[in-house]
Parts: structure tokens; sequence; C-alpha cells
């Protein structure tokens, strides 16, 4: 009796066949799991944040499981942006699956020399710009944090690339509304929140931090009402901009909630490492859902929440 509903979704000018994505940095290049999942059925797969230069990332122990998930300083490792154009891109986009090259700067020309190399290349759909980084001309303070920041990298990489830009949000600023708000009038076609929160584990025995950095980013489902909030919050203030949802989501469920609080798209991250097909699975959830409940497309769903 179900209807066979559509999947796919718009996000301005990026369009993805379902709006289940693996998450920067959680699912390494994509590559890693072609063996265990079917890459091409994901609705994308975002890379881990790529630099100008090659990044050894932080001293171990820099991953450290935490009460309903994990704190992670792996210090954006990564082989850099012109390693990944030669070796890995011309590997992955034989799959036919959208590439969405998430970038990572330490001052406002890295991200834009590696959103230029990017934009020059064959076969990436879009790009995620991460604000998650410290900012070397400001001490060391997160792009993100602030909106004037926010616009100068965004309005920057807008210029550098006509690829379809999405901008993947901190929590670590006070009001995102506000951050979210100037991404958007600097160019931004999309916006992703959240990235991971600060955060410290102690242990008491040794009477030392548990992580090399000491401070660590938080993910997984500890952090997803926090997550939830912050994307309800910019999808009631920019009701227009298209929001990708990422945080703690661990079942078709959790995806289905954040298209309710009005996300188009979702990501998986940490969940990838306990259980790799969990976005396949969370993709024919969602299309079991939709069909149960007699919704013929994820755009029908998206912000159907009832008021009470
Ligand atoms: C090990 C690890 C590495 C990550 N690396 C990146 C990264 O390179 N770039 C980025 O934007 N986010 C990175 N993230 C953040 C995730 O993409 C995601 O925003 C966050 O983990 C929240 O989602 P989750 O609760 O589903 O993991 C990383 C997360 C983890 C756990």
């Amino acid at each position: 009796m179900g209807v066979t509903p559509d999947l796919r979704v718009s996000l301005g000018r990026l369009t993805l066949p379902n709006p289940v994505m693996v998450a920067a940095g959680a699912f390494g290049y994509g590559l890693e799991y072609r063996d265990l999942v079917d890459i091409a059925q994901l609705g994308a797969i975002v890379t881990r944040s790529l630099t100008l230069a090659p990044r050894m990332g932080n001293p171990p122990p820099r991953v450290v499981e935490t009460p309903a998930g994990m704190l992670n300083a792996i210090g954006l490792q990564n082989d850099g942006v012109d390693a990944f154009l030669l070796e890995i891109l011309p590997q992955l986009r034989s799959y036919g699956v959208p590439i969405i090259a998430s970038i990572a700067g330490e001052t406002v020309e890295e991200y834009t020399h590696v959103a230029s190399k990017i934009d020059r290349a064959e076969g990436v759909a879009a790009v995620e710009l991460n604000l998650s980084c410290p900012n070397q001309a400001r001490g060391g303070m997160e792009f993100g944090i602030e909106a004037t920041l926010t616009a100068q990298v965004v309005s920057a990489v807008r210029q550098a690339t006509t690829l379809p830009l999405i901008v993947k949000l901190s929590p670590n600023a006070g009001d995102l509304v506000s951050i979210a708000a100037a991404a958007v009038e600097a160019g931004a076609d999309a916006l992703c929140l959240v990235n991971t929160f600060p955060g410290v584990a102690v242990d008491a025995r040794e009477r030392r931090f548990r992580l090399a950095t000491k401070v660590g980013g938080l993910s997984g489902p500890a952090i997803k009402p926090i997550a939830q909030y912050h994307l309800w919050r910019v999808h009631q203030a920019l009701p227009e901009v298209p929001l990708i949802g990422v945080g703690g989501i661990s079942s078709a469920e959790d995806a289905l909630e954040y298209i309710l609080l009005g996300a188009h798209a979702v990501q998986i991250g940490t969940a990838n490492y306990i259980h790799p097909t969990l976005a396949l699975e969370v993709i024919e959830g969602i299309r079991r859902y939709l069909s149960e409940h007699g919704f013929d497309s994820v755009e029908a769903l998206r912000g159907a929440l009832l008021d009470s």
C-alpha cells in the first residue's frame, strides 16, 4: 500500500540521490571502506578535511571513549590536497557517489588556495568549509567563532570556487544564528551543523589527561540534543537556507528527527566506527518510514514537526 518515496534532496545547486552522507573525518577518504560498504549508495562522501600541506596530526593518545560518545584530537591529519587530487579522487569518482571535499586552513589564504585547487579538479560535487580551525593570525581562535571572521573566510573561498559551498559551523560560537546568517550573506549555499564540542577527559588513577593535547572534540550520541537544538534554531531564523544536520546519529530514527527539525540532509560520523554500514541502513530506514507514513518524498517530511 505504501508509496515509493523520492529520496532525492536538493541543497541549493547541489542535488544528492538521498539525504544520508558520511561526515568529514569519520569515514577516512571513503576508499578505506569500499570492501565493507557499498559506497556508491551513499548520499555523499565528505572527505576528511584537506589542508595545503600534508599534516601528521596530533601525537597519541588522540582518541578516547567517553559516556555516549568519544573525544578526538586527530588534529586534521591528512595527506594534503595535492595527494588527494592525484591519488584518491580518481579512484573515488569511479564509484559515481557525490564527493564533497572538506577543506581546512590556518589562514584565509590557505583555505582559498585549497579551494581553488579543488575547483580545478574534475568530479567534486561541492566544497565543505570546516570553520573549526584555529586561525593563526588571531592567536588560534577558531574561524567559526565570530561572525566577521566567518564572513571573511567564506567570501574569500566563495571567490576561489564556483562549486556549491557548504559551510560547517563550529558549535563554540555563542550565537550560531548570527554566524549562520554571516556565512549565508558571504555566499554559502548550505550550512552544516555542527562540528564537535570541546571537552576533556581525566584519568584519576594516573592523575593525567587522557588525550595528549588535553582538549579534544566531543562527538556521538552525547551531543545529539545540543546539535539538534542548534539546527532547529538556525532553521527557525533562516528557513530558506538548506541545512545539513550532524551530531550523534546512530539510527534512522535519529536522522528522521533532524529532518523533522528542518534538515535537508544529515551526516553520520562517530557511529561509523561501531557500525560501518550504518549509513546504508539509515537510508533504508528513511525509505521505509516515508513509505509507511504516506510521505512521497523527503522534502514532504522536512520540518513536518507538529507544534503540540
Ligand atoms: C575521529 C573524528 C575525526 C573528525 N575529523 C573531522 C574533520 O576532518 N573535519 C570536520 O569538519 N569534522 C571532523 N569531525 C567531526 C565530524 O564530521 C562531525 O561533525 C562530529 O563528529 C559530530 O557528528 P557525530 O556525532 O555523528 O560524530 C571528526 C570527528 C571525528 C569523531
